[in-house]
């Protein structure tokens, strides 16, 4: 069967992801920075600020799927953090096909996540597809740059897929877990005006695209991963706390309170346009869970 890399493989998306690739039979390993990061996938080691790969993850691979990168909405985005959030997905993309051009090695196909902040932090009544031009805001910027980095693969003739990701829904961590906290604590409210849009997506989804784009040699280039479902921050906390069986009543949080909580990020949380799925659809995905409310009961069963 073969072989995927995994960089960054230890995160959210990377340990289901992995989970459901070697449920289908892939062998799986990570590159990541860390040699023991727990779990029983088997890791090479790369030190991206080394310019070091272990060279056995390059020629062992089939397929390379490139996670890696600073958590975006981890921490402020000061200078440093901003020079961190980029080089940690571009100097590492870089590293990659430098390693693979100097080993000569040929693999199937190159997966490299991206996001939707690639349209920019906005509300608009526009929908955008992936014909769309970058925004110049820094996460546009990020993604951009993230991208053109993805493409020197493909430019190399390796078939190379860019995932556009909205905010990834999971039962344990990622932006869900942050959001749930107030409503768990009967605070529920919409975070500014609650008229931006959330472009969401369920976990199983994504694994499930990341698993299209391996098998289904007719993709290549940038796809949008989100629920066809346009939802805004209002209806998506309203129905968080309906299926948490929560209260909905609170104000919403005001934008300058999210300002001073959260510096420039907050952008990205008072903002937000509706993406289009159109794409990945006319590919022949089907998605699992297209509605926010079968995707939220899905990952909190015990309600
Ligand atoms: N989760 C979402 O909602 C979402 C939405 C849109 C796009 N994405 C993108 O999808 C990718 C995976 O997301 P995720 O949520 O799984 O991320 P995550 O949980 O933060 O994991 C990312 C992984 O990247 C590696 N990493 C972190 N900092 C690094 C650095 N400075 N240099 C090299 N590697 C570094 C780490 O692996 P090691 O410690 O093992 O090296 C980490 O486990 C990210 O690039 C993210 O921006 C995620």
């Amino acid at each position: 069967m073969d072989n995927v890399i995994v960089t960054g493989g230890t995160g959210l998306i990377g340990r289901q992801l992995s989970k459901k690739l070697k449920k289908k039979g892939y062998n799986v390993a990570f590159l990541s920075r860390n040699s023991n990061p727990g779990g029983d996938i088997p890791v090479y080691l790369w030190d991206p600020d080394k310019n070091m790969i272990d060279p056995e993850a390059i020629s062992a691979a089939d397929y390379i799927i490139h996670l890696a990168g600073e958590g975006i909405g981890d921490k402020r985005w000061t200078k440093k953090r901003r020079v961190l959030i980029l080089n940690s997905r571009i100097k590492t993309c870089e590293l990659l096909f430098n390693k693979v051009q100097e080993s000569g090695t040929k693999f199937k196909a190159f997966i490299s996540a991206s996001g939707i902040g690639y349209y920019g932090a906005v509300t608009t009544d526009k929908i955008f597809s992936e014909t769309d031009p970058p925004s110049g805001d820094f996460i546009g910027e990020v993604c951009r740059q993230w991208e053109i980095s993805a493409e020197r693969f493909e430019k190399s003739g390796i078939r190379t897929v860019k995932i556009r990701t909205g905010i990834v829904l999971t039962g344990k961590g990622g932006a869900l877990a942050r959001m749930t906290i107030p409503v768990k604590l009967g605070f529920g409210s919409a975070l500014g005006s609650g008229r931006q849009f959330i472009p969401w997506i369920h976990i199983e989804d994504l694994c499930n695209i990341y698993l299209k784009a391996i098998r289904d040699s007719s993709m290549t280039g940038a796809y949008n991963a989100v629920a066809p479902e346009h939802i805004t921050n209002r209806e998506f906390m309203c129905i968080l706390a309906k299926v948490l069986e929560k209260p909905f009543f609170f104000p919403a949080v005001p934008s300058f309170v999210m300002k001073i909580l959260f510096g420039k990020m907050s952008e990205i949380l008072l903002n937000g346009s509706r993406i289009s799925a159109c794409k990945l659809i006319s590919a022949g995905y089907l998605f699992e869970f297209p509605d926010v409310e079968n995707a939220l009961k899905n990952l909190f069963p015990e309600k």
